[in-house]
């Protein structure tokens, strides 16, 4: 089978995988005995020049610089087919999550720059009107998209796929979006929570019919509980349906596409924008938005990558001790030595952004390469800004979301930009 040069590369051991014949998810070098290198899976860039349609939803709009659409091609599927795959799962996310997924709206917001007290123009990308109300949806599209095409060209990948169950470990947004998109492709879901997850959310886990297994820690357990017995169902067999790079790497892809409405609603605007601000938890949303504005500016989108500064919280900030412990490193070695660098924050405490505690930043590489490329650097927030941010979002741009979804701009309220603009994305629709 032909699968005409698509390949996934890991960006710690160069092990290629060939998406036609096996799941590029965790990488096949990952997990050996005494083996301490960062292992991503990433697809390779395809060369596509940025795309210039106006299709509203951006799994079309964006469909070229998409691995799975081109592996679709490369299989002998008719441009049709890609057409056919994604809007069956639009019509069926609209039954269940009442939208699909259509170009977020992203504006100059003057009044809460003004309230936050910046000089330069600031862009807000609002992702609290998305498919199960975060940008997380679009992480789990780019997966749920390729194993349609798997199904649908027959390839050898895809072979009894249908019996193995997905599987996330997450009790917010994560888990949200991996329950209602697995209910629109009709794929059985298994979710991992901690014993104190919040009743509205596994309620409505339960009402899209997610299994949930809650996960006490075990005697003895270091790390997360959830990511420990998510990590042993898919040893088992379960197909991983969660954010995290490491465990499946196409799930950063489908979140590239969040950068690329970004980029080309500047470009429409003539607009530049210096700095953009990212919440990090596992660190898939920066690691997206870095890959993603990257290849927008290698296709001359914009003119320069903004720079990209990572927000954690003094509650937990394993990428901020990356940071520094890399810093006079080349980032290569540093992928060879992961455990000197990444390994899970030892007192994780409680913080009003509490969807970005993850003990470990999973992504991690990819985020400080991103850092490192576009001059950013990270920031660690308190509990002041973080209210004070989410207050500001609500009051001066008119958005309800989470704290989490504000913190972006809780870092930009810490460490302003010496000059020039500056973006945000807000995500995660208040509960
Ligand atoms: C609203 C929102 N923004 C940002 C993040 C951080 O994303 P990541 O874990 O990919 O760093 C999360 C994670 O749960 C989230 O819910």
């Amino acid at each position: 089978m032909s699968t005409g040069g698509v390949r996934f590369r890991c960006h710690g051991c160069q092990a290629a995988v060939d998406p036609a014949q096996a799941l590029p998810f965790r990488c096949p070098g990952a997990g050996a005995e005494g083996d301490d290198r960062d292992h991503v899976l990433v697809p390779d860039d395809g060369g596509a020049d940025f795309p210039g349609g106006g299709e509203p939803d951006p799994f079309l709009r964006y469909r070229t610089l998409l691995s799975p659409y081109r592996l679709a091609r490369a299989a002998g599927l008719p441009e049709s087919a890609w057409f056919d795959i994604v809007g069956g799962l639009d019509r069926a996310l609209t039954s269940v999550d009442g939208r699909g997924f259509r170009v977020t709206p992203m504006g100059s917001a003057p009044d809460l720059a003004r309230a936050a007290g910046f000089d330069g123009e600031l862009w807000v990308k609002d992702e609290t009107g998305n498919v199960s109300g975060s940008h997380k949806a679009r992480h789990l599209m780019g997966v749920i998209l390729y194993l349609r095409v798997l199904e649908v060209a027959g390839l050898p990948a895809g072979r009894g796929l249908r019996d193995r169950r997905l599987a996330i470990a997450s009790c917010g947004n994560a888990a949200l979006a991996a329950a209602v998109i697995a209910r629109a492709a009709e794929w059985a879901l298994d979710v991992y929570i901690p014993p104190g997850a919040s009743g509205a959310v596994v309620k409505r886990l339960r009402d899209l019919g997610a299994a949930i297994t809650v996960c006490e820690r075990r005697p003895g357990e270091a790390g997360d509980p959830c990511y420990l017995r998510f990590q042993e169902s898919v040893s088992r067999g379960a197909l991983p349906f969660g954010v995290q790079g490491s465990a499946n790497g196409l799930a950063i892809e489908g979140g590239r596409t969040l950068a690329f409405e970004m980029a080309d609603q500047l470009r429409q605007a003539k607009a530049a924008c210096g700095s953009l601000y990212a919440q990090v938890g596992g660190g898939a949303l920066a690691s997206a938005l870095a890959q993603g504005f990257h290849a927008a500016v290698a296709r001359g989108v914009l003119d320069r990558l903004p720079r990209l500064v990572a927000v954690q919280t003094s509650a937990c900030a394993p990428l901020e001790r990356a940071w520094r412990l890399s810093r006079d490193l080349p980032l290569a070695e540093a992928t060879r030595a992961r455990s000197h660098y990444m390994w899970p924050w030892e007192s994780v405490s409680a913080s009003l952004a509490e969807g970005i505690l993850d003990d470990e930043t999973y992504d991690w590489w990819a985020v400080l390469d991103g850092m490192r490329r576009s001059g950013g650097h990270p920031v660690i927030v308190g509990e002041d800004a973080l209210a004070r941010a989410q207050q500001l979002v609500r009051r001066h741009a008119g958005l309800s979301a989470s704290a989490t979804g504000t913190s972006g701009l809780a870092g930009a309220l810490v460490a302003p930009p010496a000059t020039g603009s500056l973006a945000v994305v807000v995500s995660g629709a208040a509960r």
